[in-house]
C-alpha cells in the first residue's frame, strides 16, 4: 500500500510524527509531501529533527499568502505530484488550508482519501478551520475520527459509513516525549528571558486570527496577560508577532515575557514547568489535559469538550471582560482532583489508522 501524508502546518507535522513511525514497521510506502504553508525553521525545521521524521519527499515551497492564494497555490503545485504517485491513499491532517487543499486535489483525480482527526467541529463559521474541515469531511473516503464526539458529529451529518474511531495520534506522541522529557533526553526548553522555571509561572500562546487580527481586541487580551499576578511566558507564533508589529502593539509588557515558539519536547517540557497554560490553540489544550496541566482558553468554544467537561480547561472568550481579580483566580485555579479518564486513546491512534487503512484500501471497507 502506498500512502501519500500532505502537511504543511506545526500541528500536523505533531501528528505526522507517529504516523510516520507507525508505518515505518510496516512494508507499506509512506510518502511525505509538505506543501511549505509553514516554512519558518521555528514551525516547520525543528519538528522534522525533534520528532525523527523523514525527511518530506516532495516539498511544494507554497508559503503564505490570502486564504484562497494559499489554498489554490497547495491545489496547483499537488496535482502533478498525485498524478505521477498514483497512491493507493492520499492521507490530509486536521483543519488547515493545506488539508482542504490536498483532499480536494485527490478526490478530483479519485484517489482515495482519508481524513486524520474527521468529525471536529466549533460550529464557529468564522474560524477558517471550520470550513476546511467541514469541506475536508463531506469529500475524504474514509473519516478517521479521535474521539466520540466526533464520531457523534459526523453521525449527524450523515457521514456514519464512512467514520471509524481511530484515538487521536496527539496522545502517541505527546505521551512518548513526556516520558523523554522526565527521562532527562532532552535539554531544558529555551524560555523567554525572565522566566525562572524553578518558580510558578504561566505558560502562553496566542494566534487565531480572532484573536490577533482585530488590534483593539489583542492589546485588550495582551493588558490581561500582563496584569496576571504570575509571570507569563508568552511564546509568539509569527502571526502574532506580525500583527503586534503592525499594530504598534508592544507584547513584552508587565507580566508578559515574550519568547519564541518552541520545539515540541521544549514544548512539553515547558508545560510540565508550567502552574498552567492560557492560550487558543487547539493542540495546546489537548497536550496541557494530558499532562495534567489546567488550561485557560481564549475563545468562546473548544473543538476539545473532553478537556472543558473533566473540568481542565475554561473558556474565556473575553477576558477583558472579565474583573481582574476574578481573571487572575481563573487563570491559577486549583487543579480538578476527578480522574479525568482517557477520552482521547491509549497512546496506539497511530497503529489503528495503518490498520484501518489496510482494512479500507481502495476507499471502502473490505474485511
Ligand atoms: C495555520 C492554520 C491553523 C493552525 C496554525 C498553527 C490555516 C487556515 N490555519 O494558522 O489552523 O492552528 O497554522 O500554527 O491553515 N508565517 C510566518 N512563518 C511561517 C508561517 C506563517 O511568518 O512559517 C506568518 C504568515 O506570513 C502569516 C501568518 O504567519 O502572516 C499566518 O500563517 P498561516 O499559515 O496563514 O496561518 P496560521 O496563523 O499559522
Amino acid at each position: 500500500m502506498k500512502v501519500i501524508s500532505i502537511v504543511g502546518a506545526r500541528p500536523q507535522l505533531v501528528k505526522l510524527a507517529p504516523i510516520s513511525a507507525a508505518f515505518a514497521g510496516t512494508e507499506h510506502e509512506h510518502f511525505i509531501v509538505h506543501t511549505g504553508q509553514h516554512y519558518d525553521a521555528d514551525l516547520s525545521d525543528v519538528f522534522f529533527d525533534g520528532l525523527g521524521i523523514p525527511d518530506p519527499d516532495v516539498h511544494l515551497g507554497v508559503g503564505s499568502g490570502s486564504h484562497g492564494a494559499q489554498t489554490g497555490s497547495v491545489l496547483t503545485a499537488l496535482d502533478p505530484v498525485l498524478e505521477r504517485e498514483q497512491p493507493d491513499w492520499v492521507l490530509v491532517y486536521g483543519d488547515t488550508n493545506s488539508t482542504i487543499a490536498g483532499a480536494l486535489s485527490a478526490v478530483k483525480m479519485h484517489l482515495p482519501v482519508a481524513h486524520l482527526e474527521a468529525g471536529l467541529r466549533s460550529f464557529n463559521r468564522r474560524m477558517p478551520e471550520e470550513h476546511n474541515r467541514v469541506l475536508t469531511d463531506h469529500c475524504a473516503d474514509l473519516l478517521l475520527a479521535p474521539t466520540e464526539e466526533a464520531m457523534r458529529h459526523l453521525a449527524a451529518e450523515g457521514l456514519t459509513a464512512r467514520s471509524q474511531l481511530a484515538g487521536d495520534v496527539m496522545v502517541d506522541i505527546c505521551l512518548r516525549i513526556r516520558d523523554a522529557v522526565l527521562a532527562g533526553e532532552h535539554p531544558a526548553p529555551a524560555l523567554p528571558e525572565g522566566i525562572d522555571p524553578t518558580q510558578p509561572f504561566l505558560l502562553a500562546t496566542l494566534h487565531r486570527p480572532d484573536n490577533t487580527d482585530d488590534p483593539a481586541r489583542l492589546s485588550a487580551i495582551l493588558e490581561s496577560l500582563a496584569g496576571l499576578p504570575l509571570p507569563v511566558a508568552l511564546l509568539a507564533h509569527p502571526r502574532l508577532v506580525s500583527r503586534a508589529e503592525a499594530h504598534g502593539i508592544k507584547l513584552n509588557q508587565g507580566a508578559v515575557h515574550v519568547g519564541r515558539p518552541l520545539p515540541y519536547a521544549g514544548l512539553v517540557a515547558a508545560v510540565l514547568a508550567s502552574s498552567g497554560v492560557v492560550t487558543d490553540s487547539g493542540g495546546l489544550q489537548k497536550e496541557a489535559f494530558l499532562l495534567e496541566r489546567i488550561t485557560t482558553t481564549i475563545r468562546p468554544e473548544t473543538e476539545w469538550v473532553e478537556t472543558v467537561d473533566t473540568g481542565w480547561n475554561v473558556l474565556v472568550p473575553d477576558p477583558h471582560r472579565m474583573d481582574a481579580d476574578t481573571w487572575a483566580a481563573t487563570v491559577t485555579r486549583p487543579t480538578p482532583t476527578t480522574d479525568p479518564g482517557t477520552p482521547y486513546g491509549d497512546g496506539h491512534a497511530a497503529e489503528n489508522v495503518v490498520r484501518i487503512m489496510e482494512e479500507w484500501k481502495g476507499g471502502s471497507r473490505h474485511a
